[in-house]
């Protein structure tokens, strides 16, 4: 299998999927998902969810591509179970879908780094003609789309790989640095509060749901994302260990980020959290429209070098993600189809682009794909193709583990977790993964699929 390339080491790897858990995820969208959906008690159900649920969903991924050394499609066709890729199909689906809104956002995080890089703070209370400024925001998410493209072109070790053990290391230091210079600021404690002290009344399907769906989001699941790169890992490496920091990584930078932002919120609100509360300060323009206030606050230069730096360390995210998303359709082309990588990569990368055009325009430019869709919470494009890509995760989610524990066997998928880790059979984990495979995670998975559908597209609340 060496044509198709492997990680060098499990560092790679590591960093690679860790790269790609963390991103717009965990710092532009965990921090209004927990502002939206209630504070503190979002954030517990989102911990619960990652460790019970989402981790074992992980674990499953990776030891299915690794034991067939496949992009999502060849993997269940090589297993032998030919029906099943439909499974892969739509996580294909489900990788173009994300990606192509995904790169208009990545698009915003880098042209806000070029705003401040020119002292530009007053982008922030102009979101709206910022993001509806097409030839603009067009031209940053060409340039982040030929970004990505060039990483994948350059294969798994040369390029992603690289990537990912410079970008991944810098990032976590930049943002604890924020993390601190955001505590020293006056009503930090009050945006803390609400991050951090529980209120279980909040606690509503809508939190539920939403704690489930960013929980997948954020780890990049239910797609096929990690079976294409746990296609790349050597036999000898430890899935257990490496899906365990992997989640441990990508919980703590999600955590962080909040750590961060609240602290930002309460400081320009004053200390006074009820808009947030209220759902009037917040959603997916929270870190766009606030940032760029309390980097001026700073002074010109010390806001501009810091805004700017938060913003560049937002796209190296964007981009350790975006490189993940398109992996996938280009293993599948150059596994299944034989089309050298290069020009894989090209055709996928300007379909996804073409694909995302709506989501550009739907964003102020045009009027019929920025509120004709009438889906509850939201009337934007790109906001319905969240929900969709959201469906799409948790339905491919509950069909991995379903599959790998009842038609796969878990004896199969025991066998190939033992590989790289020599007392696994007497481990605890073996019995934590036996259980969560075959009961918790395609139950709850198969129930809160159900539940978010009817929350998402038909504004049914169960409860
Ligand atoms: N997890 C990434 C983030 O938090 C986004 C992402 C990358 C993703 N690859 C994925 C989401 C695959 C779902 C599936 O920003």
């Amino acid at each position: 299998m060496s044509s198709r390339g492997l990680f060098s080491n499990r560092l790679g790897f590591i960093l690679a999927a860790a790269g790609s858990a963390v991103g717009l995820g965990n710092i532009w969208k965990f921090p209004f998902e927990v502002g939206l959906g209630g504070g503190a008690a979002f954030v517990v159900m989102y911990l619960i969810f990652a460790f019970l649920l989402c981790y074992p969903v992980m674990i499953t991924e990776v030891a299915i591509g690794r034991k067939t050394q496949k992009n999502p499609v060849g993997a269940f066709k090589a297993l032998g179970y030919n029906n099943w890729k439909f499974i892969g199909i739509l996580g294909l689906i489900a990788g173009v879908v994300i990606l192509s809104f995904y790169n208009v956002v990545a698009g915003w995080a880098f042209g806000y780094f070029v705003e401040m890089v020119q002292g530009n703070f007053a982008v922030g209370e102009n979101f709206g003609s910022f993001t509806s400024d097409i030839f603009k925001v067009g031209i940053y998410s060409i340039i982040f789309m030929f970004f990505t493209a060039f990483f994948v072109s350059k294969g798994v070790s040369g390029g992603i790989e690289k990537l990912a053990k410079v970008l991944m290391p810098t990032l976590i230091v930049m943002i604890l640095a924020l993390v601190a210079y955001s505590f020293t600021l006056p009503h930090a404690m009050e945006g803390v509060i609400y991050y951090l002290v529980p209120d279980i009344s909040k606690i509503e399907i809508s939190t539920i749901g939403g704690a489930l769906r960013q929980a997948f989001f954020s780890l990049s699941l239910g797609m096929g994302a990690l079976i294409t790169y746990g296609s790349y890992l050597s036999k000898k490496d430890n899935i257990i260990s490496s899906a365990t920091f992997i989640t441990l990584a990508d919980v703590g930078i999600a955590f962080i980020a909040g750590l961060m932002m609240f602290p930002f919120v309460a400081f320009n609100l004053g200390g006074d959290m009820s808009p947030v509360m209220a759902g009037e300060v917040g959603g997916p323009g929270l870190i766009f429209v606030t940032l760029p206030g309390v980097f001026q606050t700073l002074g010109s230069t010390l806001g501009m070098f810091i805004g700017s730096f938060f913003f560049l360390l937002l796209s190296f995210a964007a981009l350790t993600s975006t490189v993940s998303l398109l992996e996938v359709p280009v293993s599948y082309m150059v596994d299944e189809f034989h089309i050298p990588r290069l020009r894989a990569v090209a055709l996928v990368a300007s379909f996804i682009f073409l694909f995302g055009i709506p989501s550009l325009i739907g964003n102020g430019y045009s009027e019929f794909f920025t509120s004709g869709f009438n889906i509850p919470g939201s009337a934007d494009f790109m906001s319905f193709l969240g929900k969709l890509a959201d469906i799409m995760l948790l339905f491919g989610g509950c069909c991995i583990v379903s599959f790998a524990a009842y038609i796969w066997k878990k004896e199969n998928l025991h066998e190939e977790l033992a590989q790289g880790y020599d007392g696994y059979h007497a481990s605890f984990v073996k019995t934590f993964v036996n259980f969560t495979v075959s009961y918790v995670s395609p139950i709850l998975l198969a129930l809160l699929f159900v539940m978010v559908l009817l929350d998402n597209f038909f504004g049914i609340s169960v409860f």
